[in-house]
């Protein structure tokens, strides 16, 4: 049976004492803090299923350390400590989040059964999936944001294949999160601790890839005025991401593959060779089987990279994720400006367009309308996305497949061009050349 990890947050050294020794006797694995820097510390570096923690404490109050807990960990519950006069604040941090309260000093058999059940709901929640993707709010650089299934199931195989030191291409529009995933394999991968390195074929000439990759020896050309050291070499016994991989001019095409078979190569100009020690993870935004059947890009070559293949849908294609990148992102501009909130017209904007620049657009687009918009609040203007033009929209409704009704179509007609008029009923009217009325009626859902 699994052991359950109880960290005791409390600055009466008695109470701490007594309570790991019960608990432990429980066959409960116990951790203890004084402080609530300290017992973040514990969250981090146990991690607890459940904290007791005490309401009150020296340098934080607990009510306070109870939101930094669940943003490392949603899953972890909480049971906070009081004293009998301060019940009041127990129930006010069940609203906030903690999952029930003990009054000090408490039986040890209502103690043990309270931590029972938090480990039940807690063990329940992670079975949840919904809620367990959003535990990957957790860092935010790196943080990879998707609650789609499709997404899902490419991201459960990312962690398996991380492990191995398998070969690994990566296939997806520009802006889909390739690199987000490159850097998601290594971090994963047995080689976390060396660099990852990147080197983009399609921003360097053949040439100058060439020394960027392998490297250069001190008067290898003209020019070379200096020994070079290539990115196989920053990137010993690392990760080396390759990408646009498709644009490799063929004859790079031919020395990257020798340097994969051989696991070595030699720098330009130079006799010695040396050691690869790398995996190599490499994306592409063009089909490369396409490329190959063409005949340009070398079949050898891509029989090597695509061992193991991750397709990464385009965000059109897993609207899904809309709304939780959306929230993430306008998260991450909160150092910057005050937090803002999308108004839901304009999340169901977000969620109707067509996002040809992928994730990456809707990154710019929220970020942009975060730092312009001036209220709280983010309205479909504030987002200032190229509105589709009418014969867009009929292209589309006719491309698509997927046919509305003219009650609809007026709808959403009105609509856009109630965003162009920034929200102006009146100036919007007069264009569509109907009565203000219509379009009062229209946003109510009456028309
Ligand atoms: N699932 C995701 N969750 C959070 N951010 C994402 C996600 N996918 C992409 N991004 C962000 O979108 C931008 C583009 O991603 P990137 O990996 O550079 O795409 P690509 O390499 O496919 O062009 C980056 O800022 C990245 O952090
Ligand atoms: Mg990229």
């Amino acid at each position: 049976m699994t052991q359950v990890k109880v960290l005791v947050v409390d600055d009466d050294e008695l109470f701490r004492k007594a309570i790991r020794k019960e608990l432990n006797k429980m066959a409960y694995s116990v951790r203890t803090a004084e402080t609530s820097q300290k017992a973040l510390a514990e969250v981090q570096s146990f991690p607890p299923d459940v904290v007791l923690l005490d309401i009150r404490l020296p340098d934080q109050d607990g009510l306070q350390l109870l939101p930094a807990i669940k943003d490392y960990d949603p899953s972890i519950e909480v049971i906070m400590l009081t004293a009998y006069g301060n019940i009041d604040t127990a129930v006010q941090s069940m609203q906030a989040g903690a999952y029930h309260y003990l009054v000090k000093p408490a039986k040890l058999e209502e103690m043990d059964a309270l931590i029972q059940k938090a480990y039940e709901k807690k063990t329940l929640k992670i079975e949840n999936r919904v809620l367990k993707e959003k535990l990957q709010y957790r860092s935010n650089h790196d943080t990879l944001v998707s609650s789609s299934r499709n997404m899902k199931e490419l991201l459960d195989l990312v962690e398996r294949v991380a492990s191995t030191d398998q070969t690994v291409l990566i296939q997806g529009e520009s802006g889909t999160g390739k690199e987000l995933i490159a850097r998601r394999i290594h971090r994963l991968s047995p080689r976390n601790r060396s660099p990852f390195v990147l080197v983009d074929c399609a921003s360097l000439s053949k040439s100058l890839l060439e020394s960027e990759l392998f490297g250069h020896e001190k008067g290898a050309f003209t020019g070379a005025v200096g020994l070079k050291h290539g990115l196989l070499e920053t990137a010993h016994t690392g990760t080396l991401f390759v990408d646009e991989v498709g644009s490799l001019a063929n004859e790079m095409q031919a020395k990257f593959l020798r340097m994969l078979e051989t696991q070595e190569y030699r720098r330009v100009g130079g006799t010695d060779t040396r050691k690869a020690d790398v995996r190599i993870v490499a994306a592409t935004n063009t089909e490369l089987s396409e490329a190959v059947r063409k005949d340009q890009f070398r079949k050898d070559l891509f029989f090597r990279l695509s061992v193991i293949v991750f397709l990464i849908p385009p965000l059109r294609e897993r609207r899904d994720d809309i709304p939780l990148l959306a929230e993430h992102f306008l998260k991450l501009t909160q150092g910057s400006v005050s937090p803002k909130r999308l108004s839901p017209r304009a999340l169901e904007d977000l969620c109707q367009h067509q996002w040809p620049g992928n994730v990456r657009e809707l990154r710019n687009v929220i970020e942009r309308a975060a730092l312009l918009s001036e209220g709280e609040i983010i309205e479909p203007w504030d987002l200032r996305m190229l509105p589709s033009t009418s014969d867009d929209l009929v292209h589309r409704l006719v491309a698509d497949d997927h046919l509305i009704s003219m009650q609809e179509l007026k709808s959403r007609y009105i609509r856009l061009v109630l965003e162009k008029m920034r929200g102006h009923q009146l100036k919007a009217a007069e264009i569509l050349g109907i009565d203000p009325k219509t379009i009062y009626r229209t946003l109510k859902g009456k028309n």
